[in-house]
């Protein structure tokens, strides 16, 4: 009784707000837009920020109305951090909504005030970033474009050959695009095969701080093995296999213009419909489709007609098979929730590594806050949000024989995906205490060597 009561205010709020959409258009790189912090404090208010974010996404009206935050389904008020949702709200939407956010009492304060000056500002480049040669160009004060990327892993390799051992080419993405898989670490003397991780980032496109998170990492484990005893002992023990991009397109797509900024999905033209592109990290085949995916392509969970019908997704998988058995570990880096995710992501069945690597996550994340006090949660998917299935965590666990497979959800602090390229350099710092963390578990587990 209670609940269809809940339901029929829902609806109506819904109905209320629905009214105010005419078209769904990015304008002018988002003028005027600004981001809201709402406090959810009770399962009426979390119900009603759930069912816009189901509403706008299935009406696709994502460019005027967009919960950026994670929500999970279930309120629990003992949750540490995530009883805050971010919202965009375009400039005719503010009013309306903020009208219900008040009659429900859920309080907002703005964290972006104008959307569009707030990407100018994370698009700027300082002198150094433009005038950097020494890593290919690239730099961890900006964002750098999908080429730098590229180019900063042929400047490594040919500085610190013996530290980057390959750098494959591993397919060409829809719009031809080189991928690459980028192979780190310091061979041992007797030739014997280390355990492996393997990382990526990026797959979702707009999250922009996973990208540059990576390749901070990276980038320090290697120029720092002779004078970082972390960063040796990181390179000595493991084998790093990495793809800065895994959807080389879309984060292409995403830098085109200040229109394109919060796009996440890839770039292929889908064959029986106007919208493009599909979420590549509900595309794998495992478990394909079984929840929190969806088959209408202009929604941003839209799970593509088949399986592998994204050839990014083809040429990561691949890679990541040839790499079986040395993975034991596997991180697709996403933002931005503040999150340490483990399999399995499509249901609630727990792995039957559930605890080791609950306990490795934790440890992780302790790490990681300990640098500076940014708090994280660690579980499933569906403990801590909603279900999940197709995506990369649960794939390279059940097929590729990657135990320790982690989504790590980066940093927001309130900005969201549109995160300040001066959070990069915390960011990698902090990561990179959790990714150790990971390492130093998979070394005692399955080290030194593997044959
Ligand atoms: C190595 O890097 C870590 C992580 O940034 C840092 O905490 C540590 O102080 C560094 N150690 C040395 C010897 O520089």
């Amino acid at each position: 009784m209670q609940l269809a009561l809940i339901v029929v205010w829902i609806g109506s709020a819904i109905l209320l707000i629905a009214s105010h959409f005419v078209d769904a258009d990015v304008k002018d790189g988002f003028r005027g837009y600004k981001v809201y912090r709402l406090t959810i404090q009770s399962q009426r208010q979390l119900d009603l920020i759930n069912r816009i974010s189901e509403d706008v996404d299935q009406k696709g009206l994502t460019d005027e109305v967009d919960v950026w935050t994670e929500l999970p389904r279930v309120f629990s008020p003992q949750r540490r951090n995530s009883f805050t949702a971010l919202i965009l709200l375009s400039p005719e939407k503010q009013a309306a909504f903020l009208e219900t956010f008040d009659s429900e009492s859920i309080s907002h304060e703005v964290t972006i005030p104008d959307l569009a000056v707030a990407i100018e500002e994370e698009s700027r480049f300082s002198l150094e970033d433009t005038r950097a040669v020494e890593n290919g160009g690239m730099t961890w004060t900006a964002y750098h474009r999908y080429s730098t990327m590229v180019s900063w892993m042929d400047s490594l390799r040919s500085r610190y050959p013996d530290l980057v051992n390959e750098k494959v080419m591993i397919g060409k993405t829809y719009e031809g695009r080189n991928m690459y898989l980028l192979k780190v670490g310091k061979p041992r003397a007797d030739g014997k095969m280390k355990p492996g991780i393997y990382m990526d980032a990026n797959i979702h496109a707009r999250e922009w701080i996973a990208g540059a998170t990576l390749t901070f990492m990276v980038n320090k484990m290697v120029t720092e093995y002779e004078t970082n005893s972390t960063a040796r002992r990181m390179m000595n023990e493991i084998d790093w296999y990495i793809v800065p991009s895994a959807n080389p397109d879309g984060y292409e797509y995403s830098h085109a213009a200040p229109n394109n900024r919060l796009w996440r999905k890839t770039r292929r033209v889908n064959p029986f419909s106007t919208d493009t592109g599909c979420d590549a990290n509900r595309n794998f085949d495992f478990k394909w489709m079984v929840a929190g995916a969806v088959q209408t392509p202009r929604e941003n969970t839209y799970a593509g007609a088949f399986p592998y019908s994204e050839i990014e997704n083809v040429h990561v998988t691949e890679a990541l098979l040839a790499l079986v058995p040395q993975v034991k570990g596997m991180l697709s880096f996403h933002s931005a929730a503040q999150m340490w995710l483990l399999p399995w992501a499509y249901g609630y069945e727990r792995s039957e590594d559930y605890d080791e690597l609950m306990r490795v996550g934790r440890a992780a994340t302790d790490a990681l806050t300990a640098v500076y006090g940014i708090p994280y949660e660690v579980g499933t998917a569906p403990d801590i949000l909603y279900r999940a299935a197709g995506g990369t965590l649960d794939w390279a666990k059940a097929k590729a024989g990657a135990k320790y497979s982690y989504t790590p959800e980066l940093r927001d602090l309130g900005f969201g995906f549109v995160l300040p390229p001066n959070q990069i350099i915390p960011s990698g710092l902090e990561t990179f205490e959790a990714v150790n963390v990971i390492a130093q578990a998979i070394f005692e587990e399955f080290g030194p060597t593997l044959n």
